[in-house]
């Protein structure tokens, strides 16, 4: 790859060929260009972690380099071939023991657009349920000569359990209640691509950020960037140890909504809560649910964000799901190409 991407464009494909080669010319020669930035790349920015477990683990320069990288990628994934050969040869798992929709799709794409094999596997309908440990599964996975592993958890820690003890690479895909990096590097990038460098933009996180790990993860990362953090929820759904992360803490979603540049919406999580955080979910949608009425009645421009899925009618209303102030749909674009991005960096390591 490397060899090839030094060579100019235009000494591969010197002098005039027929008019029937132009098109193939043109499209290879695109694509040696978006190879060598991506060689260029890599000679001059290295991560400094070989797993990707957290943004709590990941410098600003870390944070810099794979945003950068994915516009990049991004640029690729928009052109007519959307496929590059940087993973070709490397066999990546994704092991997926949580269910999933965006981060599982958006990892296998990004696989594939990086011309990596891919494996799939799914707790449910696995040897899982007749007993085999994590170690275990994951190591017979590797028996398979995998190179990198992709893991959704409900355990926080497991794939920081896994990487001190496997020889790959491991991509942290969302561990319980604790980080989703890959989710927070996706939204730190749409924000970056809509309002430009964060430092001192002001975002606010606004829902069950108990039970989030998008929540933690986009701290550590806003906060890296230099952008000031709100989250605002029922009290019950706020943990006390945020306040000793340096956030500003709320109750008011329209006090939040007026304070932020981007309101980054959570759903609540029903799934992990053993008892009751607020009354019903009616109350929950009367207090802290958020209409395309209160965005149209600011006196500024606010960009609306959430990871998905949405629970409509309970954080947001459909009208505000679906507004201009909405970028949902950008950050799930933005996805395939920030894990491009991350996927590449770690095989380099
Ligand atoms: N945002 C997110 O993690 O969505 P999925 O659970 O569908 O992967």
């Amino acid at each position: 790859m490397l060899n090839c991407a030094k060579q100019p464009v235009n000494l591969i494909f010197h002098g005039s060929s027929p008019k029937v080669f132009r098109p193939i010319r043109f499209l290879v020669g695109h694509f040696l260009i978006i190879f060598a930035k991506l060689s260029y790349t890599d000679a001059m920015t290295k991560l400094s972690v070989r797993h990707l477990l957290g943004i709590k683990n990941l410098n600003e320069n870390d944070i810099h380099t794979i945003l950068d990288t994915a516009t990049q990628f991004k640029e690729v994934i928009n052109r007519p071939i959307k496929k590059v050969p940087s993973l070709r040869d490397i066999t990546i798992a994704n092991v997926f023991f949580e269910n999933s929709t965006r981060t599982r799709l958006s990892f296998e794409l990004a696989e594939k657009r990086l011309s990596a094999d891919v494996v799939n596997f799914s707790a449910s309908g696995s040897s899982v349920k007749k007993g085999e440990t994590l170690l275990d599964t994951v190591n017979n996975i590797l028996a398979m000569k995998v190179d990198m592993i992709v893991m959704r958890h409900s355990s926080p820690g497991a794939p920081h359990y896994l990487s001190s003890r496997i020889p790959a690479n491991v991509i942290n895909a969302g561990d319980g209640t604790h980080e989703h990096p890959t989710q927070a590097l996706l939204d730190a990038f749409s924000m970056r691509e809509k309002l430009g460098d964060l430092a001192g933009k002001k975002i606010a996180i606004i829902g069950d950020i108990l039970h989030s790990r998008v929540a933690l993860s986009n701290i550590f990362c806003l906060q890296k960037l230099g952008a000031e953090v709100m989250v605002c929820g029922p009290s019950t759904l706020i943990p006390k140890y945020l306040a000793d992360l340096g956030v500003k803490i709320g109750h008011n979603v329209k006090e939040a909504l007026q304070w932020c540049d981007v309101a980054n919406v959570l759903r609540i999580q029903l799934e992990r809560q053993q008892i009751k955080y607020f009354p019903s979910l009616r109350e929950y949608s009367l207090y802290f649910g958020i209409t395309k009425a209160m965005l149209d009645e600011l006196d500024k421009d606010i960009v609306l964000m959430h990871p998905g899925p949405i629970n409509r009618g309970v954080e947001l209303s459909s009208d505000a799901a679906d507004s201009s102030h909405s970028i949902i749909l950008n950050q799930v674009e933005n996805g395939v190409a920030v894990r491009m991005a991350a996927l590449y960096l770690l095989a380099q390591q």
